[in-house]
């Protein structure tokens, strides 16, 4: 029987342990940046964060699955669906670490046989951790949070992001300029992690974008236990993925928008 409280603490203490460790690389100022893509980067910071968070893990749990976007190769077939799995993004918002922007999360969930059990969104730069166990509500920096009451799209906060293969974009840049018309504005704010955690704590109202599984596995499962509600903007799926972790076309919102909020981005 896994313990979820055991679980959070250990997730917890990665995500802070990296956290503080990121913060210490940006302020010695003289950061290693490379390209994964044309756009996409990764620092040094990335990688020493998911060195920290696999090492916590493992020292705790040494036989648990690591799905994390820094250290899982992508021919990786490892069953998603049954047993411990743990899905980590080291540093989810590189590009705003990079550029000095205090938007940066470290995302780190747990999950058994697909369903995501434990989640923890730590914002190192803004001393915020959210956290939340399955079926015992969402938390940030240990009170209880709720999403939005928001009941009417022309009041709607909406956020998204855009992803860095420059070809995907179309499904997300064609939905902004419905979003822009019903709603009552737009973000774009650099780190999934966090905005969906921001939904959870009625910050914002809306979220969509399309995402890989370590972007949102923890955000998720806070976003839930808050009370919002997801969805998908198409019928697209990726099927190697447990739903609870599955990013693709995401749509997450306040529950009294979510109706509203997932016609307005079905084109037509
Ligand atoms: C990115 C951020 C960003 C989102 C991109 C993600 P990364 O993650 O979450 O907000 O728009 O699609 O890839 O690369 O900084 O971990
Ligand atoms: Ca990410
Ligand atoms: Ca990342």
């Amino acid at each position: 029987m896994i313990n979820q409280n055991e679980i959070l603490s250990v997730a917890k203490e990665a995500a802070l342990l990296a956290g503080a460790h990121a913060r210490r690389i940006r302020e010695r100022k003289n950061l290693k940046v490379e390209y994964k893509g044309r756009v996409d980067l990764v620092t040094e910071a990335d990688l020493a964060a998911d060195k920290i968070i696999r090492e916590k893990i493992l020292s705790a749990f040494p036989d648990h699955y690591i799905l994390s976007e820094e250290s899982s190769s992508k021919t990786d077939t490892h069953n998603l669906y049954a047993g411990p799995v743990w899905v980590v993004d080291p540093i989810d918002g590189t590009t705003n670490y990079a550029h000095g922007h205090t938007h940066v999360g470290v995302s780190i969930a747990f999950m058994q046989d697909g369903l995501t059990q434990v989640g923890v969104v730590h914002a190192p730069f803004l001393d915020e951790t959210f956290t939340a166990i399955r079926g015992q509500g969402a938390k940030l920096n240990g009170q209880p949070i709720d999403a939005s009451r928001c009941d009417a799209l022309e009041k709607a906060l909406v956020s998204t992001g855009f992803p860095y293969e420059r070809e995907n974009l179309g499904g997300v840049l064609a939905r902004i300029e419905r979003a822009l018309i019903h709603c009552r504005d737009v973000r774009r704010a650099g780190a999934a992690s966090i905005d969906i955690s921001w939904l959870a704590c009625g910050r914002l109202d809306a979220f969509y974008e399309n995402l890989s599984p370590w972007d949102v596995a923890a955000g998720l499962l806070i976003a839930k236990e808050a009370g919002a509600l997801r969805a998908r903007f198409s019928d697209n799926k990726n099927p190697d993925l447990p739903e609870e972790i599955d990013g693709t076309d995401l749509v997450v919102t306040a529950p009294g928008v979510h109706e509203a909020f997932v016609q307005c981005l079905m084109l037509a």
